[in-house]
């Protein structure tokens, strides 16, 4: 993805540090977040100055390899143990955080080079995450017609991998087919993903969109305005049932009520095969603090944090919700298109 002219991916390592778009400081500030232990990555995957599936799972892998990197001659498969425990803390809910730090992990536990095993495996991660987002681009390109007005909900697009994104990948590949597509962005509170993230990713590609507020969705969908909803998936259950940021089951509800294709984008590193239905999946609750304060730019650039609730209200913040395979029309991975479905999800696995 190109930010003023020059490409940059969301998450990358060089040497023991790892790089990050300091995605809280977005769309006001372009800032990147240089971590130089374990620990300080662990942080701003808690922090959110990384977020989004993918990039969360990249990130957690460099994590890893910092781990290994930075353990002791002595003692050091407890420190690294430790480490992967620590990383595994930061946030429940997307499944290819847990990929990404066992797969670093078992590699280092199955060579005798741990820390190059580790580091190379982290970068394998990485380049694999956006290879991906490229194909599920490719393919959901396929069902995108000219003129289609399209609606997604948070922010699945590059910011949320290593590059490309898996949601707004498609609608990407459409725009460079030269198809002329429209996007509502669903402004997903509290964090404002859409609205701050997506929104300025468009800005930057140059596709026409709108912030739509979170409760406009059926309204728009009852008017017959939206053609296509494409969201992106934190984990996806063996039975297809998937889990996104809070706010998708209503569009997907309301998709079913109107008539609307309503597709789930994901790598199949998403996918947790050991989690047989939605209802099983860890749902990550955070502070209410996100809810009751947003942080704005003032007149004078500056950024500034205020509560715009009640005061002495408390506030529940659910991150994701669970969207039932029934809801769902198909699955966009790099393997292929598959139905939310046992069975067709197994053969995907098996490719
Ligand atoms: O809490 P976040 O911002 O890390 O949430 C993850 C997401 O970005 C969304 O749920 C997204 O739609 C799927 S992950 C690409």
């Amino acid at each position: 993805m190109k930010v003023n002219g020059k490409h940059y991916k969301t998450v990358w390592m060089k040497g023991n540090f790892v790089y990050l778009i300091e995605q809280n400081l977005l769309p006001f500030q372009f800032k990147v977040f240089k971590s130089k232990t374990y620990k300080e990555t662990c942080h701003a995957i808690k922090t959110m100055i990384v977020r989004g599936a993918g990039a969360i799972g990249a990130t957690a892998g460099f994590a890893m390899a910092q781990g290994l990197l930075e353990a002791p001659k002595k003692g050091f498969w407890r420190y690294a143990q430790k480490a992967k425990i620590e990383i595994e803390a930061t946030r429940p809910t997307a499944q290819n955080l847990f990929f990404a730090v066992n797969r670093v992990f078992n590699s280092a536990k199955s060579s005798k080079d741990p820390v190059k095993a580790g580091i190379d495996e982290a970068q394998r991660i990485a380049k694999e995450d956006e290879e991906s987002c490229k194909t599920i681009g490719k393919l959901g390109n396929e069902l995108i017609k000219d003129g289609f007005s399209i609606e997604t909900h948070c922010n699945a697009g590059w910011l949320a991998f290593v590059d490309y994104g898996t949601a707004l990948s498609p609608i990407y590949a459409a725009k460079r087919a030269g198809k002329k597509v429209f996007v509502y962005v669903d402004e997903t509170r509290p964090r404002g993903q859409g609205a701050r993230l997506t929104a300025w990713e468009l800005q930057n590609e140059n596709i026409p969109h709108a912030i739509l507020p979170d409760n406009a969705g059926a309204h728009i969908m009852s008017l017959g305005k939206v053609d296509l909803i494409i969201v992106g998936a934190d984990r996806i259950a063996a039975n297809g049932d998937t889990a996104n940021k809070i706010g998708t089951l209503e569009k997907a509800i309301c998709a079913k009520e109107y008539g609307i294709p309503f597709y789930v984008t994901a790598p199949t590193s998403t996918f947790d095969l050991n989690c047989t239905k939605g209802e099983d999946i860890i749902i990550e609750e955070r502070s209410e603090e996100e809810v009751l304060y947003q942080t704005g730019l003032l007149p004078n650039k500056k950024r500034e944090r205020i509560l715009v609730c009640s005061p002495y209200s408390h506030a529940i913040n659910p991150a994701f919700d669970v969207t039932p395979a029934k809801y769902i029309t198909g699955i966009i991975t790099e393997k292929g298109i598959v139905k939310p479905m046992k069975e067709a999800i197994k053969k995907l696995f098996s490719k």
